[in-house]
């Protein structure tokens, strides 16, 4: 059954809707209740190490990337250690600087992207640490790594990446409570982070019950030349993923922006042919983002805010909501409606929806 449709239109629904099971499996005997903290075996790392590394720098392809970035947010926001994600391909191109006090860490589904690999084995041949965060058990980037997270989200079919997303995401909020509790997270945050991973796959559900009222904004949204995805912070990584999953299946020029740089160009191409999906949570930000919305609407540009709380209607010309976690789990319920938007709009368009033109689901060449 793992490799049919099981009822479903496409693959890519059947993953999307098996979110909440991958997430449990992903935190499945990984949280220490006691402690407050999460349980990584497979990390071969003691307090001492983890506590060692200065910097974290993470590193895959496409969605794995941006994937990473919200794992560099959550690592920076939990642990208080500078982290930054970068494509594996470029990183791999250039000449990096390896350092001995940089934990590097590789994400990849398959485990087989060459890209990725080839970047591993030149952190590796430079002496550095990496970790991979994967979905395929004793794949080719698993082997090659120093220990790991294994996402067993199951196996991902669809080219476009959305449950091995969402666990990857989750695997690096299980790596950030790891590295925070053996810095200065304190075992309350620890256990509100803890709270926050459990209930997150029961939320998961609650947005794959709005298919219906996704799939007509889809609809809708899918005539359009092209759409804006902006967020500030947070809804960055989540605005660059949204983007992505749309040009990858319904073939709709998608752009992402952070809702602070719009003004200093981007703006220029707003206007009623061009609509924005804004990825705004209820957080420290959200007046700016609405600030934003607004001048967006000014220019007669429409708004599709994905968010926690409705704003006057004068922002927004449309709203989907989904429901709040804790403020540095936010992004992966956000990312949840993006999914179904994208897959909506590629079903409308009539697109080949779980083989996407040009794309293979693991790219194993240079
Ligand atoms: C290909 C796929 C993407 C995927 C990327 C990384 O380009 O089309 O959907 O995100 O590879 O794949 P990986 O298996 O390394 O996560």
């Amino acid at each position: 059954a793992e490799y049919d449709t099981a009822g479903h239109a496409h693959f890519l629904i059947k993953e999307i809707t098996e979110q909440p099971a991958a997430v449990e499996r992903t935190l499945s005997g990984r949280i220490d209740e006691r402690f407050a903290t999460a349980h990584l075996g497979g990390l071969n790392m003691d307090a001492r190490e983890a506590r060692a590394f200065r910097r974290v720098k993470i590193l895959g392809c496409g969605s794995a990337y941006y994937a990473g970035e919200m794992g560099a947010q959550l690592v920076e926001e939990l642990a208080r250690i500078p982290a930054h994600a970068e494509p594996a391909s470029e990183f791999r191109y250039r000449n990096p600087v390896i350092e001995a006090d940089t934990l590097y860490i590789a994400v990849s589904q398959s485990g087989e992207t060459y890209d990725t690999l080839a970047a591993v084995q030149e952190v590796k041949r430079k002496g550095g640490r990496v970790l991979g965060v994967v979905n395929t058990v004793g794949s080719a980037i698993a082997r090659e790594c120093d220990g790991g997270v294994y996402l067993h989200a199951g196996p991902e079919i669809s080219v476009a990446s959305t449950k091995a997303f969402v666990s990857t995401v989750v695997a690096f909020a299980l790596i950030a409570l790891h590295l925070g509790r053996v810095h200065d997270l304190s075992p309350a945050d620890g256990a509100r982070i803890a709270a926050g991973l459990k209930a997150l796959p029961g939320q998961i559900r609650e947005v794959l019950e709005q298919e219906k009222e996704i799939a007509a904004l889809a609809a809708k949204y899918a005539r359009h030349e092209g759409m804006m995805f902006v967020g500030r912070v947070r809804g960055w990584p989540v605005a660059r993923e949204g983007a992505q999953k749309l040009k990858e299946i319904s073939y709709v020029h998608a752009e992402a922006y952070p809702a602070s740089e719009l003004k200093h160009g981007p703006l220029a191409l707003i206007s009623p042919e061009l609509p924005t999906v804004a990825i705004v949570p209820d957080d420290e930000l959200l007046e700016k983002n609405l600030t934003t919305m607004g001048e967006i609407r000014a220019r007669r540009g429409q708004v599709l805010m994905v968010g926690h709380t409705r704003p006057e209607a004068k922002f927004t010309e449309d709203v989907i909501l989904v429901p709040r976690n804790e403020p540095e789990l936010d992004p992966i319920l956000l990312t949840v409606p993006l999914q179904l938007l994208a897959y909506h709009a590629a079903v409308a368009l009539e697109r080949d929806v779980d083989k996407p033109r040009n794309l293979a689901k693991s790219v194993t060449v240079e």
